[in-house]
């Protein structure tokens, strides 16, 4: 492939679609961006990121200037120039649960509409995380039907799930650790796998090609993993809160360690949130219960999480007793750090759950205010600074662990709150060094309360 003219669309400039049209981009390919939203394609074409993700804005700048990236809303124009075309829309939660497969459709149809009176072969890529099936019972038939055009012979097709976190999308873009190519016939396969070749030269990395009903399950297989390992270590975190001198940090260290475990994602907390593990869980139930499939660690996994962040109120109340009108100071809002994403974050949760008990809620995060203010509107103070959020506060509850919150010392504390008590959900402070200087109590650290 000729790093000069290779084009490649994008349908829906969302998380995953924007990182990684920007980091095509940067590898010198001329990318087009679709989108229906006429507010964030302007905001793109300015080089400005409707979303925080680190180094994103810089990249995406640059390649708006050099104009190897721009956005549209012209879709003939998308697809009439571009060989590869990545549909990356949303695949949302229906009310019950299950996965909202409307934008894959549209983005289907309106595909498939474009390539009717196009000569030239394309390479179709779904990357969208979708249910089992869905590429070859919804995507396949729509392209064929709107573009009246065989799928295999006039056009390609497969399904590529993407693994990228948010926080490090663009790292996670650029160095993935493998490649899932569900492709619906060879030609489909080896057109998507000489594209990353071209992408990552002789870092290519470990590539998995199969049909794309088992890459569909890859994905939620993987995320529904990856959540289970961290309510896992939740629920050792419960206990050890209840064993004095058991520390769960040290046996995530020690279990890491078994090669067959691995260290990652053992990090407990007051439970996980985002645009991906709920949905995605929950929508893996729902596809499985159709298929009279039960997946009862899945449904655990929810579970745990659902009480994990419940955690943090009952601490407070078991320091402080009743909470009603106590200044309860929340710091980190987003779902983890590195976003100013609140989606599903488990500050919501403990929010509400304060508000309920009637205490004075003031918050703090050095990103995500604006997006919190969405949810929270006035039922909640926001402040400036970490420190000033904890001024004159009976508790403060480290809710994200961002790493500027480890600038606030003991003393800190210890003159600014009404009463010293801090509640570390994110086991982000010396427990040791806390505990002697004010009332410290931290998830999976043995203490007697
Ligand atoms: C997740 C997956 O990690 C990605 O591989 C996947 O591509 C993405 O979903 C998706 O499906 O698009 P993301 O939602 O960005 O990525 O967030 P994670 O880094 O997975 O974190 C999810 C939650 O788990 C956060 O609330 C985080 O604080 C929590 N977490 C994570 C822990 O509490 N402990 C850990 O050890 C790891």
């Amino acid at each position: 492939m000729n790093n000069k003219t290779l084009k490649v669309a994008f349908f829906g400039l969302g998380y995953v679609g924007l990182t990684m049209a920007t980091s095509i981009a940067e590898r010198d390919a001329r990318v087009i961006g679709y989108d229906i939203d006429t507010e964030k394609v302007a905001k793109v074409n300015k080089g400005e990121t409707p979303i925080h993700e680190p180094n994103l804005s810089t990249l995406l700048r640059r390649n708006i200037v050099k104009k190897r990236f721009f956005a549209i809303e012209d879709p003939r124009k998308a697809v009439k120039e571009s060989e590869i075309i990545f549909i990356t829309v949303g695949t949302p939660s229906l009310q019950d649960g299950s996965i909202n497969l409307d934008y894959v459709k549209s983005a289907s149809e309106t595909i498939g509409k474009e390539l009717r009176d196009l000569e030239d072969y394309k390479l179709i890529v779904l990357r969208s995380t979708v249910t089992p099936g869905t590429t070859c019972n919804l995507l396949k038939p729509s392209l064929e039907a709107n573009s009246c055009r065989i799928c295999g012979k006039d056009f390609g097709l497969a399904y590529n799930p993407e693994f990228l976190r948010e926080g490090s999308a663009i790292k996670d873009t650029l160095h993935p650790d493998r490649l899932i190519i569900g492709e619906m016939d060879e030609k489909s396969g080896d057109a998507l796998e000489e594209f990353y070749q071209w992408l990552y030269h002789d870092e290519l990395p470990p590539t998995i090609r199969t049909n794309p009903d088992i890459a569909e399950l890859i994905k939620y297989a993987n995320n529904a993993f990856l959540a289970m390992k961290v309510s896992f270590i939740n629920q050792v975190a419960n206990l050890c809160q209840r064993i004095p001198n058991a520390d769960v940090e040290v046996i995530a260290k020690g279990i890491g360690l078994d090669r067959r475990i691995g260290p990652l994602f053992l990090k407990a907390g007051l439970g996980w949130g985002g645009s991906c593990l709920p949905k995605d869980l929950r929508a893996l139930l729902k596809f499985s219960r159709s298929k009279g499939v039960a997946l009862p660690l899945t449904e655990a996994t929810l579970f745990v999480n659902e009480i994990q962040p419940l955690n943090a109120v009952k601490i407070a109340e078991k320091l402080l007793g009743d909470l009603k009108d106590m200044r309860i100071a929340i710091l980190g809002l987003s779902f983890k750090p590195g976003t100013d994403d609140v989606r599903e974050a488990v500050s919501i949760k403990i929010v509400e759950e304060l508000l309920r008990r009637e205490a004075k809620i003031v918050t703090y995060d050095p990103v995500a205010m604006e997006n919190a203010r969405i949810v929270f509107g006035d039922r909640v103070g926001y402040s400036k600074s970490a420190l000033e959020c904890i001024n004159d506060a009976d508790c403060s509850i480290i809710i994200t662990e961002w790493p500027e919150f480890l600038k606030i010392k003991p003393k800190d504390f210890v003159s600014r709150m009404r009463n010293p008590i801090v509640i570390d959900g994110r086991r982000l402070y010396d427990p040791e060094d806390f505990s002697s200087k004010l009332r410290y109590v931290a998830i999976g650290f043995g203490s007697k309360i």
